[in-house]
């Protein structure tokens, strides 16, 4: 990514899974990373998600919705990444206002920043699958209908909404991924409320029960996060991915009990047991999907490259490693 080199670079949210991830590569691009987070009790946030690079960065332990440091952080930058959500899906039914507050006021909070003090950066705004909602068809285009359920689907797409507004009436450039479950080194493992991927990885690891909601046929398009990282390093390479929305998946499905029995199989330990859904898990439970890529791969000639095989088993080493770290 040459295009990176000396470019200023804001991550909200770069101590979480994705944020981070992102940030040890922008910083082998050659980018100048700055970090927004106020690492949000029992999200993603991690200082040692960065330890590598934490020479490299500079970190604010601020909040997206605070205008003041927002106006600060915005000035100067080429590419804002705004991965700051609150992503626990269970919490943002519990906790709507919470969700709403971070997910869309946080964003308009940025994006008037951005209105008023550097109207030249670009944005990648990090949406979610679950913009669609139950799928009415499948694979999922994105002129599918959005049928969001729950809090946390229905704000994600809003502040998507708002990043297109401020495209298309100040010009401020925006990109927004609605990106498929995600999974890989660097996610929070201390609870199951989201990221299921990386709980049955936790679960194989420590021998335990693996367990699979109903009969396990559901079926899921996930993403290894190398492959989303290089997916978002390529749009800031392409000026026609702006005022648009993309779908980031695989384009595969693959079904829970499958992903379950594959883990344990790689891991060597663990087992896998069927389990009731919980009432508010299935509430939220939005049924099958998986992506039509078709878009992002015609527009950057990007494709996704890790196995599922090869992913399971980056993500159970980097756990054995670093354990400690996470759980
Ligand atoms: N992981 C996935 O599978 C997935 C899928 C689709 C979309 N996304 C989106 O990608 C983004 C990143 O997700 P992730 O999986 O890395 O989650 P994560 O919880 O690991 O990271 C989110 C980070 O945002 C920070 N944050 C939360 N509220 C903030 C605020 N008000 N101000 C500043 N920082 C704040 C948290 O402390 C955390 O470090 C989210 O917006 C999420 O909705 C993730």
């Amino acid at each position: 990514m040459g295009g990176l080199k000396g470019k200023e670079v804001l991550v909200t949210g770069g101590l979480g899974f994705i944020g981070s991830n992102l940030s040890i590569e922008l910083v082998k691009a050659g980018a100048k990373v700055t970090i927004v987070d106020n690492m949000l009790p029992r999200q993603g946030g991690n200082l040692f998600n960065i330890k590598d690079i934490e020479d490299q960065v500079k970190v604010n332990f601020s909040d997206v919705r605070n205008q003041l440091s927002m106006n600060h952080l915005v000035k100067g930058k080429d590419f804002i990444f705004h991965l700051a959500g609150q992503v626990n899906h269970v919490d943002s039914m519990r906790n709507p206002i919470q969700d709403l507050d971070i997910n869309c006021r946080g964003t308009l909070v940025l994006l008037e920043a951005l209105r008023q003090y550097n109207r030249s950066a670009k944005v990648i705004f990090a949406g979610t699958r679950g913009e669609y909602g139950a799928t009415v068809k499948l694979p999922v285009d994105e002129d599918h209908p959005t049928n969001p359920k729950g809090i946390y689907a229905v704000t994600n797409l809003t502040a998507e909404k708002m990043v297109l507004v401020y495209d298309d009436i100040y010009g401020i450039k925006g990109a927004c991924l609605r990106i498929t479950n995600t999974y890989g080194p660097r996610h929070q493992m201390a609870h199951d409320e989201y990221g299921v991927f990386n709980w049955f990885i936790r679960k194989a690891i420590d021998d335990d029960v693996i367990p699979v909601f109903g009969d396990g046929r559901i079926l899921r398009d996930f993403l290894y996060v190398d492959d989303l990282v290089e997916c978002m390093l390529m749009m800031t390479e392409n000026e026609d991915v702006y005022g648009k929305v993309f779908n980031v998946g695989t384009g595969r499905p693959v079904s829970f009990i499958e992903i379950a029995r594959k883990i344990v199989e790689i891991a060597g330990t663990g087992r896998v047991e069927f389990t009731e859904f919980t009432r508010e898990r299935k509430e939220v439970e939005p049924g099958d999907y998986y992506a039509d890529i078709t878009r992002i791969r015609n527009t950057l000639g990007w494709e996704p490259k890790t196995s599922l095989e090869e992913g399971i088993r980056k993500t159970v080493d980097y756990y054995r490693r670093y354990k400690k770290e996470y759980w």
